[in-house]
């Protein structure tokens, strides 16, 4: 499979869905940027291709994440797609809510994307071509159980797409929103309530490539998440809670032991 980028710049790449895309995309000839926290995990996935080069950095780090975008361009000279894919979840009751574990939820979720989007479309506007990938979750178009962390974070990242959408392209600069329903992943292996729908990351890393191929702005997968869920978003208020509270809020609560 030949892809129409020289090189990439993947975040959250040490597991998962990143760690898939990094694969498939290295596995097409293209060059791939790999960062995330753990090292030793992006060193174990270098070896596995000589397309695929450690950028070990916390997304959370503002002046990190510019210092390895820099160490990015000087190895590439230039960053075709980057697919900003870190993220944590964990998935907690309103009654429990921690302003702690809110702010680091957002800080990865969000202000991780702001720290790659800021150099990233300097770069990108000032040689007018690049492709920013962003990725939320069908989680982020209406407040859902259990996501109250993670449901506003990925608003905030469906926003920022939104957003630059509106205003990059006409610089010649591709902006896609990715929303996966559920994938198995480590992210997803704590969950103990039953997951629709669920895919493997290797299917997941397959659909968003060829939608990011594809130059669509939306890619969301499976469609029946994708039918779900952008039918609960047109649902007005009432309508919405009652689905929330006699169906969703029942399935989502973990079975009892
Ligand atoms: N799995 C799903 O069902 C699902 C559904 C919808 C959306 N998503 C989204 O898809 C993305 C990938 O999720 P996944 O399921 O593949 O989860 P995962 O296997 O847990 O991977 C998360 C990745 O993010 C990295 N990461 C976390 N915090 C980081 C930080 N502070 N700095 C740098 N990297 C960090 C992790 O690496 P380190 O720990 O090594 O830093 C890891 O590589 C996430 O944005 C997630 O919200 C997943």
């Amino acid at each position: 499979m030949s892809y129409p980028w020289t090189t990439a710049w993947v975040t959250g790449a040490s597991t998962g869905i990143g760690r898939e895309l990094v694969e498939q995309l290295a596995a097409g000839g293209v060059r791939v940027a790999a960062t995330a926290r753990s090292a030793d995990k992006l060193e174990d996935l270098s070896r596995r291709s000589p397309n695929i080069v450690a950028f070990p950095c916390d997304v959370t780090d503002r002046v990190a994440m510019s210092d390895a975008h820099k160490s990015i361009l000087a190895r590439f000279g230039r960053i075709d797609l980057a697919i900003l894919n870190a993220g944590v979840w964990d998935q907690t009751p309103a009654l429990r809510f921690d302003a702690t574990r809110a702010a680091e939820t957002l800080a990865v979720n969000y202000l991780g994307l702001a720290n790659a989007v800021a150099p990233l479309i300097a770069e990108m506007v000032e040689r007018k071509s690049g492709h920013i990938a962003l990725v939320s979750s069908v989680a982020g178009y209406r407040g859902l159980p259990l996501a109250a962390y993670y449901g506003p974070s990925k608003a905030a990242a469906i926003s920022l797409a939104e957003v630059l959408q509106g205003e990059l392209p006409r610089h010649g600069v591709k902006v896609s929103l990715i929303n996966p329903g559920f994938v198995e992943t480590p992210m997803t292996a704590v969950n103990e309530f039953s997951m629709p729908f669920i895919i493997k990351a290797d299917d997941a890393a397959r659909r968003i490539i060829r939608g990011l191929r594809k130059g669509r702005f939306e890619i969301v997968f499976p469609w029946q998440m994708m039918a779900m869920t952008k039918f609960a978003r047109l649902l007005p208020y009432p309508a919405f809670f009652w689905l929330v509270r006699n169906v969703i809020a029942v399935q989502a609560e973990p079975p009892k032991k």
